[in-house]
């Protein structure tokens, strides 16, 4: 296949001994990378790399950079936060350029905040690059747009999981308004929740509903479907994460505006290229 090289000079100061850039790597798909985030990812002594992190990104990295798998899937990490927060002071208090590389955009339910607060903390120098975050990648990627005119003037993204378990106390009679589109991050576990708050504030079963897996990789699969047969529909079609679950009247579009995904990157399933000593 034919392919295109991209060369740019970017007016950035190159990251500095010490200091830690806060990367958004994007749903999956490479070419989704910023121009900014690949600069410094090229720069990198340390690469510290979430779970939804593609391996043709870290790939980009020098190959002397050292990789630091940190991933984390429900109920299930490699390092605690606090253990995370730690090597990344450690790492800029040895020196090293350090690239802390997430998902998606790191400050959308990626707990990039916090991260940026320990740094503060501990006087570490830092800087942030934003990432498409996977709703926007989902929905290109997935054939329908998250506004338009005639059927969404707003789009609000939610968390459909709680910090420690707790209960999703959610201002479901806002999310159930109409001419709106609301995305789901992390909602698979609480779908029958999600289900029966939005019907019982007035959303009808027919209202449309997208699951997207994997948006923007080689492995997406897009599933439509309605409200009232959201939980059946995630059972038989076996979704896990990582899935959005966008709700409203826009995917309706989503036959006429669908679009092949475009061939590139495989998920790392949580392999550690380094291990970790605190
Ligand atoms: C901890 S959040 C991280 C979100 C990330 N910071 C972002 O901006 O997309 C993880 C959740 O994001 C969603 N997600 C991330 N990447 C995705 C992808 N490629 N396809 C579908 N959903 C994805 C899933 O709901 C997943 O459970």
């Amino acid at each position: 296949m034919p392919s295109h090289r991209v060369s740019y000079d970017l007016a950035e100061a190159p990251l500095a001994s010490g200091e830690v850039a806060i990367i958004g790597a994007g749903p999956g798909d490479p070419g989704l990378l910023t121009l900014r985030a690949l600069s410094l990812i090229e720069q990198a002594d340390c690469l510290v790399y979430d779970r939804l992190v593609s391996r043709e990104v870290l790939a980009l990295a020098s190959p002397r950079a050292r990789r630091f798998y940190v991933g984390k899937a429900s109920r299930c990490h490699a390092l605690t936060q606090d253990e995370t927060n730690a090597l990344l002071v450690r790492l800029s208090r040895e020196g090293r350029r350090v690239v802390r590389l997430k998902g998606g955009d790191p400050y959308i339910f990626g707990r990039g905040g916090e991260e940026a607060e320990v740094l503060i903390e501990h006087g570490v120098s830092f800087r942030v690059v934003p990432g498409i975050t996977s709703a926007q990648g989902c929905a290109a990627y997935g054939g329908f747009p998250l506004t338009h005119r005639d059927h969404a003037q707003s789009v609000t993204f939610v968390t459909g999981h709680c910090k420690g378990d707790g209960d999703l106390a959610l201002n479901w009679a806002s999310l159930a308004a109409p001419n709106q589109t609301t995305v789901f991050y992390m909602g698979l576990a609480n779908a029958e929740l999600i289900r029966g708050e939005l019907q019982r504030h007035g959303l009808p079963a027919s209202h449309p509903v997208a699951l997207v897996e994997r948006g923007t990789t080689p492995e997406q699969r897009r599933v439509i479907t309605c409200l009232g047969e959201l939980v059946e529909t995630i059972a038989s079609e076996g979704l896990k994460p990582p899935t959005l679950i966008v709700v409203g009247e826009v995917v309706r579009l989503a036959d006429t505006l669908s679009q092949p995904v475009p061939e590139q990157a495989a998920f790392i399933e949580g392999a550690v290229l380094e291990r970790v000593a605190l």
